[in-house]
């Protein structure tokens, strides 16, 4: 026998219809106050609130225990359910309280070192520090029981699509995503290390191989890579893999994964199939590979009105093979110089080397740069852009690619400064993404854009050799509000292509043999087509659960240092550790 009370209800399930009910709740104090030789608790347990009376007339025993009673001591209360005299309709339990009829007091705590119940005023490194008291927090309670759903609604929708559940190393040969590894010493043969995964993308690829169909896994990554507001050093993947598929198949059942968690967790039916944008469309009326598109102020090439143009930056950015685009700042005119000049600064950020303003007046175009355009070229711009009194035109003339990256970064930019981002989801799919991020200035040899056993589109074939920028990846991202929520590929499954493939990027034999000798073995033994995805799943609850921080989503998260502040992970290892593991700190390290 306990030597307390048991539970027999939950704080913030009591509703009316327990009126004059004996019950028992555990949980935490939330709060005390006195008033009038009453003394009033508030009892939080997992599921909410509850308010808790004590009465010298109901238990006047109780009272002195009751007045020790303070933030975050545990207790076990029982009394009778009353209706409240004054209740609070903010509040799930508001119309009862409980009359207390017995106390135990469980545990005392100390004074915690930040409001429990109020996130936003203290620092975010002292929660992080004492994260057993933030994670009370119901906010953040709310967010893991979010999390906790999203897992069931994945394990049931792949379930029922024949998906298989198969774990795969924390302890393998480094993977090939484009981060740095996390890499763990063996004691057992020293000088040698194990990677932690980046994915566990060469392992599903075996699976399909080992004929086991299809593959799901909730499976966690590490990477050691700068981090930001989206990013982990260790997330969570829902990571997939099919057979005998194609792009279709794998977009249909991601988009299908997507729409039933939106269903299940906020009630919304979203309409498939989701649009399949190209990556050059996205990048030209977006400026992205990620767009948000639930607002406007789309970009617009414009380079075709200044073939002739007398003005130095457009002529000389178009005549080095350059683009030149902008958008139109809808009632924007109104912006001050200085705030034009933050606007210049933010593109300067993302590369370029400047930022053309023009707003449009009644007499046409005013600023800086307006002097340098003829009339059929102002009359131009007017058009393209649809442009009305009081509205600026934003443009930026640099090498194609910084351009529409500078401006989609202004895009964003402007649309937070003048709030014109809607609260509603919104989601698509990007595809054809190119093959090769760039050509190595040192090596000449095209850098992937994807993990290397991405597969291209077949009539892109003949480019390879002769533009191998042109070249299309089987290669699709599903985008959310702006955010990169998964990324996949078909695979190539065949051993020659990835031969072709792994010269191509100028990896030689023996290198390819010595990363990724035992999936070009396996290639040799009849493997199906295959490809997948995987998904964000942190960043999948953040949109969900409306937040931008995606340390709110993960129970014990690290910092954008990399270090826990719980724990105070990394550290130090003692001296014998590291003789055993056969490992020296360099002295320059050390201090
Ligand atoms: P990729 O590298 O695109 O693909 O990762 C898939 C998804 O994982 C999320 N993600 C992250 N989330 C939080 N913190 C990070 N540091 C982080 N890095 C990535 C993103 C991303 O879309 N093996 C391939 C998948 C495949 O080809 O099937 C892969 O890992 O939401």
């Amino acid at each position: 026998m306990p030597s307390y009370n048991k539970r027999t209800h939950y704080a913030g399930t009591l509703r009316e219809e327990g009126i004059s009910q004996q019950v028992t709740l555990n949980g935490w104090v939330n709060g005390r106050r006195d008033l009038g030789g009453l003394i009033f608790i508030d009892v939080r347990d997992y599921t909410g609130i509850a308010q808790v009376v004590f009465s010298p007339q109901v238990a006047p025993e109780l009272m002195d225990l009751a007045s020790e009673l303070r933030d975050e001591f545990v207790v076990s209360v029982t009394g009778e359910v009353r209706r409240r005299e004054r209740p609070n309709d903010e509040m799930p339990t508001g119309q009862i309280e409980i009359y207390a009829s017995d106390l135990r007091i469980l545990n005392r705590s100390e004074v915690p070192p930040f409001e429990i119940g109020d996130r936003s005023k203290s620092s975010e490194e002292l929660r992080l520090k004492y994260r057993y008291l933030e994670l009370r927090n119901p906010e953040l309670q709310e967010l893991l029981r979010l999390r906790n759903q999203v897992y069931q609604v994945v394990h049931n929708y792949y379930n029922e699509n024949g998906f298989l559940e198969v774990e795969t190393p924390l302890l393998i040969r480094s993977t090939p995503e484009g981060a740095r590894d996390y890499i763990v010493p063996s004691r057992v043969h020293p000088g040698q290390f194990y990677a932690l995964p980046q994915s566990p993308q060469i392992y599903k690829q075996i699976l399909m191989i080992a004929g086991y169909d299809r593959y799901v896994q909730i499976a966690k990554c590490m990477r050691d890579e700068d981090l930001r507001a989206d990013r982990q050093p260790e997330f969570t993947q829902i990571d997939l893999e099919m057979s005998f598929v194609e792009q279709e198949d794998v977009l249909q059942m991601t988009e299908g994964l997507v729409a039933r968690l939106w269903k299940e967790v906020k009630g919304v039916d979203i309409k498939l199939p989701l649009p399949r944008m190209p990556y050059r469309e996205a990048m030209g009326r977006f400026g992205s590979d990620k767009p948000d598109t639930r607002f406007g102020l789309e970009l617009q090439d414009v380079g075709d009105l200044f073939g002739e143009t007398e003005f130095g930056v457009f002529s000389g950015t178009l005549g080095s093979g350059g683009l030149i685009s902008g958008l139109n700042f809808k009632g924007g005119a109104g912006y001050s110089r200085k705030l034009i000049d933050e606007l210049t600064e933010h593109v300067k950020r993302y590369g370029a080397k400047g930022l053309v303003w023009l707003k449009v007046t009644a007499e046409g175009l005013e600023g800086g740069s307006a002097k340098f355009l003829n009339d059929n070229e102002v009359n131009g711009l007017l058009q393209r852009f649809e442009a009305e009194e009081g509205d600026m035109l934003l443009i930026v003339a640099d090498e194609p690619y910084t351009c529409q990256k500078s401006l989609g970064a202004l895009r964003l930019e402007i649309a937070r400064r003048e709030d014109l981002i809607p609260e509603s989801d919104d989601m698509l799919f990007v595809v054809d993404f190119p093959m090769f991020e760039e050509i190595d200035a040192e090596t000449g040899k095209p850098v992937p854009a994807h993990h290397p056993f991405t597969s291209y589109r077949a009539e892109d074939e003949t480019m390879l050799d002769s533009e191998p920028m042109k070249v299309r990846a089987n290669a699709y991202d599903l985008v959310i509000n702006g955010y990169e929520c998964a990324g996949g590929s078909i695979r190539i499954h065949d051993q020659g292509i990835q031969g072709r493939i792994f010269d191509l990027i100028g990896l030689t034999k023996e290198e390819a043999r010595e990363k990724f000798g035992f999936l070009l073995d396996a290639l040799q033994y009849g493997a199906p087509p295959h490809g997948g995805i995987a998904f964000g799943l942190d960043r999948l609850v953040m949109i969900l659960g409306g937040t931008d921080n995606i340390r709110d989503v993960i129970a014990f998260p690290k910092t954008t240092r990399a270090s826990s502040l719980m724990d105070n992970a990394p550290s130090h290892v003692d001296a014998r550790q590291l003789t055993e593991l056969g490992i020296g700190i360099l002295e320059r390290v050390k201090e």
